[in-house]
């Protein structure tokens, strides 16, 4: 069984959209609250919830990963900078996963996932720090060798590979192929490593039944498409769906 990470991201532009300021208490009386979203979401199925709190703060707020901890059963997966604030906020949080992105050009390689190679000792102090505090680690990297390899040899359990290059080109036959192919030898690599193999970006109702049959794929983190689809179905039925697309 492949699981099924929502990221609830999205929720929260939406109500940034509106409420830049949004007061402690206010909620849920402001719309739309992404921790109520998460809640009725693993109830549907969802068996994680990720946050992704930026450094500037533009969707999540600090207020909702403090509150999406306290209230979901589930699992809480919160992707983060490289930095020492976040590193503190996860310490502080105890998320049950954290997934080390990219936040700024120069963390980024060539196709956007995090330069595991580039910043090695930083990202490495990191994977010690949560180590430590029985957080597990994923880095969010293309599926390139040298970034698959290094995460490896620094320790980290886990990997998500980005699938944003892969689902950008999915109409495109040559380019879809390609992308593929590299993510499947990604796929193995980590896995014959030792790493747990997870996906995300770009998954959707759509291609998510090319993407589950990538080898070894422990979960798919997906968020934009379904929370798209549930402005139509409402979240249950969006969960529902995509849960029963990603086993087949
Ligand atoms: N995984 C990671 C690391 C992400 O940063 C994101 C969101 O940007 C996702 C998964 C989900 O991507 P999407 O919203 O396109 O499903």
């Amino acid at each position: 069984m492949i699981f099924l990470g929502l990221n609830i991201d999205h929720c929260a532009i939406v109500r940034q959209a509106r409420y830049r300021e949004v007061p402690a208490g206010a909620e849920p009386a402001v719309e739309p609250d992404p921790v109520i979203l998460a809640v009725q979401a693993e109830r549907a199925g969802a068996d994680g919830i990720t946050v992704h709190l930026r450094e500037d703060r533009r969707h999540i707020i600090d207020r909702d990963v403090t509150r999406v901890r306290e209230s979901i059963a589930t699992r809480l997966n919160l992707e983060m900078a490289c930095t020492d604030e976040m590193a503190a906020i996860a310490a502080e949080l105890r998320p049950d996963s954290v997934c080390l992105v990219p936040e700024n050009r120069a963390e980024i390689t060539t196709e956007g996932g995090l330069d595991v190679v580039g910043q090695r000792d930083r990202v490495k102090a990191i994977i010690d720090r949560m180590g430590e505090l029985g957080v597990v680690v994923s880095l969010f990297i293309d599926p390139d060798a040298p970034q698959i390899a290094l995460a490896a040899e620094l320790g980290a359990p886990c990997v998500e590979l980005h699938t944003g290059a892969w689902a950008n080109g999915f109409y495109r036959a040559e380019k879809r192929q390609f992308e593929f192919q590299r993510l499947w030898h990604g796929a193995e690599k980590a896995h014959q490593l030792g790493l747990t193999v997870n996906a995300g970006h770009g998954i959707n109702y759509t291609n998510v039944t090319e993407i589950r049959t990538l080898p070894h794929l422990h979960e798919c983190n997906i968020g934009h498409s379904i929370i798209s689809r549930a402005l139509f179905t409402g979240i249950d039925e969006a969960v529902a769906e995509m849960r029963v697309r990603l086993n087949g």
